[in-house]
């Protein structure tokens, strides 16, 4: 089962054609992706209107060069699909709509894949992990943990009630006067840093329940920078390691209680999978190799190419779906906002859980009100 891929949800355009075997992770026969950075950062963060434009401009061309490395005509696809949200609806709109053109054009099933479900399915696609697991979802516009129990069937365990952590990154390094994306600059200025320097909090820590909250932290650390301004380089670096160290605290925290109300509600995971551009923070990585361990668990971490957005993740969605016969119309829609738990999925999951595993967690997944996202 060979499927195009196409991403446009945020500032990277991507295209990429994978290939799905009847079991055991898929084949990578390309994944282009064109980062919008040097548009964007005059700005310090992601201008919409500026990345639609772009990725009308860049798209053509980025899926001709993944058709073109993939060796493969649009004939020989055997669907296409694009991520219909969450994200900057106009990047989403030009997405969608150029998939659609190509599925048209070619008679090709069309898949509209929800952005979140193809970072969530990526530990499949690397390592062919069998569900059900526990997922860490981290980037700039996410913080989730849920429990995926199959294709289309999630449960949020935990969610931020303010600012996501790469937000959280990105608003730092902002403060701190290091340029965007954040997430990346404060990892390299930590390495040198002095973490104990600065007393930051660590919000939630302790709390029975999974959720996140980062906007105090953040507070406190601009408190902090506000009483040794002006800043040297040294009190950059030290800021830079005391609050990313709070975040690896809270992070192995809330996903140790994550995984407990995992194993009381489905039993033990097959793994604790780390997805989104964050997991490609080594300190963080590190702390959820402890956590996996202490947990008897093991973890799965896409490599950093594919745990930040591209298009690979979305083909790699799409052919799960094909799989399962989830197909979309041509009448689908884009969405800005589009939660894990509203993802549709075959009526029974396809997993390794069991029957009565299966049963609790769809029954709680369509109880969970849809807490508002920060994208
Ligand atoms: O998943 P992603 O590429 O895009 C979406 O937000 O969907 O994630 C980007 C986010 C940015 O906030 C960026 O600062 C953060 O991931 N990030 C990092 C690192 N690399 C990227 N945060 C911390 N450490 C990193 N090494
Ligand atoms: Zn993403």
């Amino acid at each position: 089962m060979v499927v195009l891929g196409i991403e446009t949800t945020c500032d990277e355009t991507a295209a990429a054609v994978v290939e799905r075997p009847e079991a055991g992770p898929g084949k990578i026969l390309s994944n282009i992706v064109l980062s919008q950075i040097a548009e964007h950062s005059a700005f310090g963060g992601v201008v919409p209107e500026i990345a639609a434009r772009a990725h009308v401009e860049a798209l053509d061309m980025v899926i001709a060069e993944a058709m073109a490395e993939a060796k493969i005509g649009f004939g020989a696809l055997d669907a296409i699909a694009a991520a219909a949200g969450p994200g900057l609806i106009g990047g989403v709109i030009v997405g969608l709509t150029t998939a659609k053109a190509i599925a048209l054009v070619n008679e090709r099933p069309l898949i509209a894949v929800n952005h979140l479900e193809a970072h969530a399915l990526t530990a499949r696609l690397t390592d062919g992990t069998p569900f059900p697991y526990c997922l860490f979802l981290a980037s700039g516009g996410h913080t989730q943990i849920v429990a995926v129990l199959g294709v289309g069937h999630y449960v949020r365990l935990g969610t931020t009630v303010d600012d996501a952590i790469g937000e959280a990154f990105d608003k730092t390094a902002k403060l701190l006067g290091l340029g965007y994306p954040g997430g990346p600059r404060v990892e390299q200025e930590a390495l040198a840093g002095a973490a104990d320097r600065f007393a930051l909090p660590r919000p939630m820590l302790g709390r029975p329940h999974a959720d996140f909250s980062l906007s105090g932290l953040k507070t406190a650390l601009r408190l902090e920078a506000e009483k040794v301004a002006p800043l040297r380089d040294e009190d950059v670096r030290d800021l830079c390691a005391s609050f990313q160290q709070s975040v690896v605290e809270v992070v192995a925290d809330r996903l140790r209680a994550g995984l407990k109300i995992f194993r009381d509600r489905y039993g033990g995971p097959t793994a604790l999978v780390a997805a989104g551009g964050v997991a490609a923070n080594q300190a963080i990585r590190k702390a959820l190799q402890h956590v996996a361990f202490e947990a008897g668990t093991a973890l799965v971490v896409p490599p950093p190419a594919l745990c930040t957005d591209n298009g690979a993740m979305i083909a790699w969605a799409g052919a799960e779906r094909l799989a399962l016969g989830l197909t979309d119309t041509l009448a689908v829609t884009p969405h800005a906002r589009w939660p894990l738990d509203d993802v549709r999925g075959p009526p029974t999951p396809t997993t390794a859980a069991s029957a009565a595993d299966v049963g609790k967690g769809s029954a709680e997944s369509n109880n969970e009100a849809g807490e508002p996202e920060p994208q």
